[in-house]
């Protein structure tokens, strides 16, 4: 596997600033990048994949994010498994506290058991560090203004578009 190509895995539901800060950190550090909207079997989701990926796509579109970047999502089984297909030798986790790392040091070695895939974390921006998803998904659902957590396009796509869901 190579260890210039890597993935950033996760559920983006929905993509935040937070995300986007890895993403481009992340772009800057490997030939090429695969952004992977995957299934987390313990989640509830509050969007379809396919929206998903098409915010992520979006969102990165509008951030400008320098390097090669390719968006995809993977609901067949195992994260590794798309990352054997694609030759990549890296995953790329953002960690913003002790929380994240207990949450994410299991999957880690798990999945270097797996496949023998390294995990490497990075810190996101501390402006960014108490953002995540399931936040942005609660200020939502109770009618909250969620701009300074998400990329425009999410913000507007919450404010209108997920109404109905
Ligand atoms: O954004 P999340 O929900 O923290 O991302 C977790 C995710 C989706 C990356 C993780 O649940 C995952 O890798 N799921 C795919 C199934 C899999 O490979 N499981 C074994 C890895 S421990």
């Amino acid at each position: 596997m190579n260890s210039r190509i890597a993935v950033v895995p996760g559920s983006f539901d929905p993509p935040t600033l937070g995300h986007l800060d890895v993403i481009s950190r992340a772009a800057r550090l490997y030939d090429e990048l695969h952004v992977l909207v995957v299934h987390n079997p313990g989640k509830e989701a509050m969007l379809p994949i396919a929206q998903r990926l098409s915010l992520l796509e979006q969102s990165i579109g509008e951030a400008g994010i320098d390097g090669h970047v390719i968006v995809g999502s993977w609901s067949m089984g195992l994260l590794v498994d798309y990352a054997r297909d694609v030759d990549a030798g890296v995953l790329v986790k953002g960690i913003r506290s002790q929380v994240d790392v207990a949450y994410e040091s299991p999957m880690a070695i798990v999945n270097r058991h797996l496949a023998d895939i390294e995990t490497v974390f990075l810190l996101p921006d501390p402006a960014h560090a108490m953002v995540s998803s399931s936040l942005v998904r609660q200020v939502a659902a109770l009618g909250g203004d969620v701009s300074p957590f998400v990329p425009p396009v999410v913000a507007s796509f919450l404010d209108t578009g997920a109404r109905g869901l």
